[in-house]
């Protein structure tokens, strides 16, 4: 759970960073940004949620097909659960169907109590609170014999870097049983002006997402940033592999955040690094999961916007690497 302190200290460290200033992508999610955020991803330009979403309702059977029943299903980052539907509908045709959304946005929490209170034969519990502390309470509900199912989809692994990815996957295993599994939805590379267009729409829907983290700290912390004296930015970092979300100062210009009790001076064109979202190649995946402890058993591609679900087993504690 992040308090109003943790959000003062990651404000205040991360626009202190000398080489490059920086504001941690989970602040993006409050009510105003979880609404920006499921806008977006009704866009043209935003292909990764209809390819999720295509490859989620074609194989939810094929998917379901390697879970040994009964399955516990929990979500991290489930935002709306526009697209978890497909699974938990097909699951329901066979089980019951218990499901644990986790998210630290409550707005986005509630949307998908509602959006999947419809699912006549699904128990929802959603937990607001952060990925790892709400995958350990799912674990410790689960009842002896079940297949613990972890939905990490929308390819928000590639908020992290590379290696915080392997140790997030890591972490992922130690709260899982040999058999459990993750589905993991990755965004694949494809040309770069396809890549930077889905995080810089004409109609600027991610720039105001972008832009209300410094709206929510004004708002939250007492801050004084003039929105309109910074830009929204989408670059790529070819060695990276990883589209990045900047808000690039216009001008000169200084900032005050009351609550931080922190002035900072901005050079024009200075930017502060909001969000990351790296790029994969299918073939990676299996070297991701054996790394973490998984064996990847199956993988789907979309044929209209390369996009990968990865379904990742749990392995044996002597079969990891
Ligand atoms: C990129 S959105 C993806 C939403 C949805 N899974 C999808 O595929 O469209 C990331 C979601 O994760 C939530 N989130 C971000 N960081 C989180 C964290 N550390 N712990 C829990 N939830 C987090 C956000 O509130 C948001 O709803």
């Amino acid at each position: 759970m992040q308090t109003l302190l943790d959000f003062t200290r990651s404000v205040r460290d991360g626009l202190s960073k000398p080489r490059q200033r920086e504001l941690p992508s989970i602040y993006l999610y409050d009510e105003i940004g979880s609404a920006l955020f499921e806008a977006i991803t009704f866009l043209p330009e935003y292909g990764l949620t209809r390819a999720d979403e295509r490859l989620l309702r074609q194989y939810a059977p094929a998917i379901i097909e390697h879970l040994p029943p009964p399955v516990l299903v929990t979500e991290l980052g489930s935002g709306s659960g526009r697209k978890t539907r497909w699974l938990l509908e097909t699951l329901a045709r066979r089980e019951p169907v218990s499901y644990y959304p986790i998210d630290i946005s409550p707005s986005a929490l509630a949307k998908c109590e509602l959006e999947l209170a419809g699912l006549g034969a699904a128990s929802i519990v959603g937990l607001e609170t952060s990925y790892l502390e709400g995958l350990r309470n799912v674990a410790s509900r689960r009842r002896p014999g079940q297949t613990l199912l972890v939905l990490f989809l929308g390819s928000t692994i590639g908020n992290f870097d590379r290696p915080a990815a392997d140790v997030f996957l890591r972490e992922i295993r130690q709260c899982l049983q040999p058999g459990d599994a993750l589905l993991l939805a990755t965004d694949l590379e494809k040309p770069m002006a396809q890549m930077l267009l889905a995080y810089d729409d004409p109609a600027g829907v991610t720039a105001a997402f972008n832009l209300n983290l410094l709206a929510r700290i004004n708002r939250e912390l007492g801050g004084d940033f003039v929105l309109r004296n910074f830009a929204h930015e989408a670059r790529y970092h070819k060695r990276q592999r990883r589209v990045e979300m900047h808000l690039r100062s216009k001008r000169r210009q200084s900032v005050s955040i009351r609550e931080a009790e922190f002035t900072c001076t901005l050079r024009k064109d200075e930017t502060i690094w909001t969000e990351a979202c790296h790029k994969y190649r299918v073939e990676e995946i299996p070297g991701m999961a054996a790394r973490a402890g998984f064996v990847c058993e199956a993988q789907w591609v979309d044929s209209e916007w390369p996009f990968a679900e990865n379904l990742l087993i749990a392995a044996p504690p002597a079969a990891t690497s």
